[in-house]
């Protein structure tokens, strides 16, 4: 459940042998970009095939004919269509990592609350005095997002000594054994709405996938999300048996879970869930931490369990 993959880059830099692991295919680039891969970086040749049209290729309207009107403009939608057919076209698997990567952060950059929830395009495009979000990223090119981005993910590709692994399997499902594991489940709220990671950046999902993405679209809904899969961590009477059932999975390792204050299970009900393996659990509250657009009262908690 590596997400954006700062937990798991955080411990490459403490020079551990490190296994990232996410079931999106989108969040598996970012892992596959920066903890596995540890010495290829996009050179400026690679930049400019990638933002270049070639001749000789037809290109795809998928992103056009599907998402008119819906997150990106007309143009920039061409342009998406235009950079994954030649992203999809690069030889090394790392290279093509960093650049779905940097695709992905410029789409992500160019959102109004960064996400893919509804078609709202004209939060971004009307002429009206705002009190939030940033215009002038929204409307800054793509070719500029990604270049930018190119160059910071270049920065950070190093190695540390040891062999780290990026995966892309369901928590359930990932082979072999660790000393730790950091376990950052989706939150499920006590009260309010709820955040189906796949539904909300479906967009970056369906990236991802480009060849497959027609496929699997929810044609009926405005915003073209993909076709709902089942996701117990959002399953309000399944999610205490699925945390039950992950601390059995790995019952050998240290486990470090990381977790929200007002949030289904309960802190109570999490200790007690660890207890049932561990000896010895510690909780960490951090008091002072709030998210950006978050108006509750929550705390972010940190289970260590051995
Ligand atoms: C709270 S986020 C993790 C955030 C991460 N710690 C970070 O720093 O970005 C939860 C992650 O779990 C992933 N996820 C959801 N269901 C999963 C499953 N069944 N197996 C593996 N990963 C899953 C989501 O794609 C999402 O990236």
């Amino acid at each position: 459940m590596g997400g954006t993959g700062s937990v798991a880059y955080k411990a490459k830099k403490e020079g551990k042998k490190v296994t990232y692991n996410d079931k999106l295919k989108f969040n598996f680039f970012t892992g596959f970009a920066l903890i596995e891969n540890d010495s290829v970086i996009l050179n400026e040749s690679d930049v400019s095939f990638l933002l270049e049209k070639h001749d000789t290729l037809r290109y795809p309207t998928f992103v056009q004919d599907t998402f008119n009107e819906t997150y990106f403009t007309d143009e920039e939608n061409a342009w998406i269509d235009m950079v994954i057919s030649n992203i999809n076209l690069l030889g090394n698997k790392y290279k093509k990592a960093i650049a779905m990567h940097c695709l992905f952060q410029a789409c992500i950059i160019k959102r109004p609350y960064n996400l893919f929830h509804r078609k709202n395009l004209y939060l971004r495009l009307n002429d009206v005095k705002r009190s939030f979000g940033n215009k002038v990223t929204w409307d800054k090119p793509f070719n500029e997002h990604f270049s930018k981005f190119v160059k910071e993910v270049n920065n950070c590709i190093f190695s540390n000594g040891e062999k780290c692994n990026a995966l892309n399997y369901d928590v359930f499902d990932i082979p072999g054994s660790y000393d730790l594991v950091y376990i950052d489940t989706p939150y499920l709220p006590e009260k309010g709405e709820i955040i189906d990671y796949r539904d909300a950046y479906h967009f970056l999902e369906g990236l991802a996938g480009y060849e497959c993405w027609p496929g699997m679209v929810d044609a009926e809904r405005k915003h073209k999300p993909l076709i709902r899969e089942y996701c117990v961590w959002n399953d309000v009477k399944k999610i205490n048996i699925a945390f039950d059932k992950l601390f059995d999975k790995f019952k050998d390792s240290i486990i470090v879970v990381s977790y929200r204050s007002d949030g289904i299970p309960s802190e109570e009900q999490l200790v007690q869930l660890l207890k049932k393996y561990k000896k010895n659990v510690r909780e960490v509250k951090a008091t002072d931490f709030k998210y950006v657009l978050s108006k509750k009262e929550s705390k972010e908690l940190l289970f260590i369990a051995y």
